[in-house]
C-alpha cells in the first residue's frame, strides 16, 4: 500500500494531469480532493488528447477506480457533460469506475451567476476567476448553507436546506439587481440531474479505508497550484480551496498519517492565468512570446492566454516546504530548447531589502524585483527524450541548479505532452512493487 499525493508547486497548469496519468499505471485508485471544474488537466496518448476538469486523470486507464472526494465542489451538470464527452472518445464512466463522496457540496446555477456578477462589478480589480462558481460554492460550504450530494436523497430536508441557502443568495441578488430565485426553480433543476449524480454517491472515507486495508495504491490528484492556495497563495488572487498536499487528507477522509509521498509538479519556467502578482513575468517580450507559443500556453478551461515568465526557485522552494514535497517533476523542459540564456529567480528585492520568499500579501503598487541568476541555454532538442543521459549537458546543468536551489531531488523530467516522453528517476510506487 502506497499513498501518493501529486500537487502543483506554482500557479497551476504545471502538467499534473500528465504525471497523474503516468503514475496511475501503478495506482489502483485515483482521487480528486479539492477544487472543481476550474481545473483543466490535459493528457496526450499517441496524439489523442483528453481534457479533464472534474474527473481524476486516472479515468483514462481501464480497471482503475476514480474518486471525487468531499473536498471538491461538484457541478453535477459539468460532470455529466464531461462523462458524455469521454464516452465519445471510447471511455465509459459508470458506478463501477467512479464514486463521488456523499458529503460533497454541489455547485448550483446561482453560484456561477454570483461568480460572474462579482467579477463584472469588480472591473479592473477582478480576480480573473474561471467563472465556474467555485468561490461562491466554497463560501456556502463554510457558511453551512451548502447543498450536499446526500441531501438529494431527502426531498423535504432538501427543501428546507434550499430555503436557507436561497435566503442568503436572494439578498445578494437583490443588491446586484438580479431577479430572486424560488426554491422550486432549483428543485426543478435538481430533479433533472439527481438520478444521474446519485448513482455515484458513496462514503468515500470508508471506501478508501477499505482499499488501504486491501493494500491498494492510492494516488491523490491535486488541482490548481500552491500559490493559488487560499491560505498560502498570493491572496486575494487565489482560488477558494486549499490546494496544498495537506488538503488530500481533509478532502477525502484519509488520515494525514497515511500519506507516504508528495510529488510536486513544476514547469521548467512559470505561468499564471488570471490576475495577481507574478514577479518573473516576461510580459510580451520575445522570450515571453517564445514560451507562450512554443509551450502552447493557453488555458485549458477558459482559453485565456497564460502569462509566462522565468523559473522562480524562491517560489518553488517555499512550495516544497509547505507541501512536504519529497520529489519534483519538472515538465516542459523542451519548451526552453533553443533559448540562448536562461534566468532563474532566487529571491526578491523589495523596498531596498532582499527577501528569500514572496511575501504573503503584496500591494499591487509595491515593486517586487526578482533577483536572477543567469544560466546558459542549449541548442540541441530535448523533445521526446526519456532518459537522463540523452539530455544535453547544459539542460542537465539547468536541472541540477533547480534541484539545488529548491532543495528537493528531481523524480521526473517531462519532455513532451505524450505519456511516455518522461525521464523516470524515482517513481514513488516503484519501491513498493511486488
Ligand atoms: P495541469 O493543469 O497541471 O494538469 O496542466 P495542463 O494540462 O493544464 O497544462 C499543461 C500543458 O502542457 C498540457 O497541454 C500538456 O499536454 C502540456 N505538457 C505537459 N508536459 C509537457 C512537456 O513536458 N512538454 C510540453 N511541450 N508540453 C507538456
Ligand atoms: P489546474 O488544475 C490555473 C485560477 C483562475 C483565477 C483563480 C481563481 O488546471 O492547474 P477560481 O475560478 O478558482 O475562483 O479562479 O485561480 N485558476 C487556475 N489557474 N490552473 C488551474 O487549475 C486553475 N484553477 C483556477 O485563473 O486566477
Ligand atoms: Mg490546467
Amino acid at each position: 500500500m502506497t499513498n501518493v499525493v501529486v500537487i502543483g508547486c506554482q500557479w497551476g497548469d504545471e502538467g499534473k494531469g500528465k504525471l497523474v496519468d503516468y503514475l496511475s499505471g501503478k495506482a489502483d485508485v485515483i482521487v480528486r480532493f479539492q477544487g472543481g471544474n476550474n481545473a483543466g488537466h490535459t493528457i496526450v496518448i499517441d496524439e489523442k488528447v483528453f481534457k479533464l476538469s472534474l474527473l481524476p486523470s486516472g479515468i483514462i486507464r481501464e480497471g482503475k477506480i476514480s474518486v471525487i472526494g468531499n473536498g471538491v465542489v461538484l457541478d453535477p451538470w459539468a460532470l455529466r457533460t464531461e462523462i458524455d464527452t469521454l464516452s465519445e472518445l471510447g471511455i465509459n464512466v459508470t458506478r463501477s469506475n467512479l464514486i463521488v463522496a456523499e458529503n460533497v457540496p454541489l455547485i448550483l446555477s446561482f453560484h456561477k451567476t454570483l461568480d460572474l456578477l462579482r467579477e463584472k462589478k469588480a472591473g479592473s480589480k477582478k480576480i480573473g476567476t474561471t467563472g465556474r462558481g467555485i468561490g461562491p460554492a466554497y463560501e456556502d460550504k463554510v457558511g453551512r448553507r451548502a447543498i450536499r450530494l446526500s441531501d438529494l436523497d431527502r426531498p423535504r430536508y432538501l427543501h428546507s436546506r434550499l430555503e436557507r441557502c436561497l435566503e442568503h443568495h436572494n439578498i445578494l441578488r437583490n443588491g446586484y439587481g438580479e431577479p430572486i430565485i424560488e426554491v422550486e426553480d432549483i428543485e426543478k433543476e435538481l430533479a433533472d440531474i439527481s438520478p444521474f449524480i446519485k448513482q455515484f454517491s458513496a462514503p468515500v472515507w470508508e471506501v478508501l479505508d477499505e482499499k488501504n486495508r486491501e493494500g491498494k495504491n492510492i494516488l491523490f490528484e491535486g488541482a490548481q497550484g500552491s500559490f493559488l492556495d487560499v491560505d498560502f497563495g498570493t491572496y486575494p488572487f487565489v482560488t477558494s480551496s486549499n490546494t496544498l498536499a495537506g488538503a488530500a487528507s481533509l478532502g477525502t477522509g484519509v488520515s494525514a498519517r497515511k500519506i507516504d509521498f508528495v510529488l510536486g509538479v513544476v514547469k521548467a519556467y512559470t505561468t499564471r492565468v488570471g490576475e495577481g502578482p507574478f514577479p518573473t513575468e516576461l510580459k510580451h517580450d520575445q522570450i515571453g512570446l517564445h514560451l507562450e507559443t512554443v509551450g502552447h500556453e493557453k488555458g485549458t478551461v477558459t482559453g485565456r492566454n497564460r502569462r509566462c515568465g522565468w523559473f522562480d526557485a524562491a517560489l518553488v522552494k517555499q512550495s516544497c516546504i509547505v507541501n512536504g514535497v519529497e520529489g519534483i517533476a519538472i515538465t516542459k523542459l523542451d519548451v526552453l530548447d533553443g533559448l540562448k540564456e536562461l534566468k532563474i529567480c532566487t529571491g526578491y528585492e523589495m523596498n531596498g531589502k532582499l527577501r528569500p520568499y514572496l511575501p504573503s500579501s503584496i500591494n499591487s503598487s509595491e515593486i517586487v524585483k526578482p533577483v536572477y541568476e543567469k544560466i546558459e541555454g542549449w541548442t540541441e532538442p530535448t523533445r521526446g527524450i526519456n532518459s537522463l543521459k540523452e539530455l544535453p549537458r547544459k539542460a542537465l546543468a539547468y536541472l541540477k541548479r533547480i534541484e539545488e536551489l529548491v532543495g528537493c531531488p528531481i523524480s521526473f523530467v517531462s519532455t513532451s505532452p505524450e505519456r511516455e516522453d518522461l525521464v523516470d528517476l524515482n517513481d514513488p510506487f516503484k519501491k513498493n512493487e511486488k
